[in-house]
C-alpha cells in the first residue's frame, strides 16, 4: 500500500497535466453517469485523481467525497476545486479500506480507471456493496490488463521492477462482471470502449 502511494506521490504531477487521451469517450462516460446521478445524491470517487471528474459531476449532486491514496493527487485537486467555486465536494486523502465510510450511505460510487490498481478487487467490490443504499450504483471504468498485448505486458512488468509502473491486476471484462454480480449487483450498462478498457454502471440489488 505504502508503495502504491509512493508511486502514486511521485507521478501525480505528471499524471494531472496530461491530456485525456480520447475526449470524446471521457465525455460519453461523463454523460452516462449524470443519467444515474440526481440533485440529491451523495456521491463518493475513490481514486478521484486530478478531481475533474468530481468537480464536473459536483454542481448536479447534493455532496461529493472525494479520494485518493495520493496527498499530491488530493493536494491539486482541492486547489482545482477552489478554481472552479466548487464548494460541495470534500477531500481526502485514504483508500476504500483505510478511510471510515459509513454503510449505505452513498446512492452512487465512482471508480474510474482505479479498479485494476487494486491488490484485492474483490474486498474493493465488497466495500462498495456496503457504502452503497440499496438501489445506489457503482460506476467503473477498469483497463483489461489480460486484453493488453504480450510485449507491452512484459514491457509493464518491467517497468514494475524498476518502480517506472504501479501494480495492475490482470482483470478481464467477464471477470469483472462476474465479481460485480457475485458480491450482489446487476448490470445496468456495460460499455467496452476499447480492446482494453471497460465502462461499467451496475446498480445494488
Ligand atoms: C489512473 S489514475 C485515475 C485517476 C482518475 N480517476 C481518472 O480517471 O483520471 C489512478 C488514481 O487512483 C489512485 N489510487 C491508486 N491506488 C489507489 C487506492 N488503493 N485507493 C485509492 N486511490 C488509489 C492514484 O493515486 C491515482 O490518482
Amino acid at each position: 500500500m505504502k508503495d502504491s502511494k509512493d508511486f502514486w506521490d511521485k507521478a501525480a504531477e505528471k499524471y494531472i497535466k496530461t491530456p485525456i487521451k480520447d475526449e470524446a469517450t471521457y465525455q460519453q462516460k461523463l454523460a452516462i453517469t449524470q443519467e444515474f446521478l440526481r440533485s440529491d445524491s451523495k456521491v463518493l470517487e475513490f481514486g478521484c485523481g486530478s478531481g475533474a471528474t468530481a468537480i464536473f459531476h459536483a454542481p448536479y449532486v447534493r455532496h461529493v467525497v472525494a479520494t485518493d491514496i495520493s496527498d499530491k493527487m488530493i493536494e491539486s485537486a482541492k486547489s482545482k476545486a477552489v478554481e472552479a467555486g466548487v464548494k460541495n465536494i470534500a477531500f481526502e486523502q485514504g483508500t476504500l479500506e483505510s478511510l471510515k465510510l459509513q454503510n449505505e450511505s452513498f446512492d452512487a460510487v465512482l471508480g474510474l480507471n482505479v479498479l485494476h490498481l487494486l491488490e484485492d478487487v474483490d474486498d474493493a467490490i465488497a466495500k462498495v456493496h456496503q457504502i452503497l443504499r440499496k438501489d445506489g450504483v457503482f460506476v467503473s471504468s477498469t483497463s483489461l490488463i489480460a486484453e493488453i498485448n504480450f510485449a507491452f505486458r512484459w514491457l509493464i512488468s518491467g517497468m514494475q521492477l524498476i518502480g517506472l509502473a504501479p501494480y495492475v491486476s490482470r482483470i478481464t471484462k467477464n471477470g469483472l462482471i462476474s465479481k460485480l454480480m457475485k458480491s450482489g449487483f446487476t448490470i445496468e450498462r456495460e460499455w467496452q470502449t476499447s480492446h482494453e478498457s471497460v465502462f461499467i454502471v451496475a446498480r445494488k440489488i
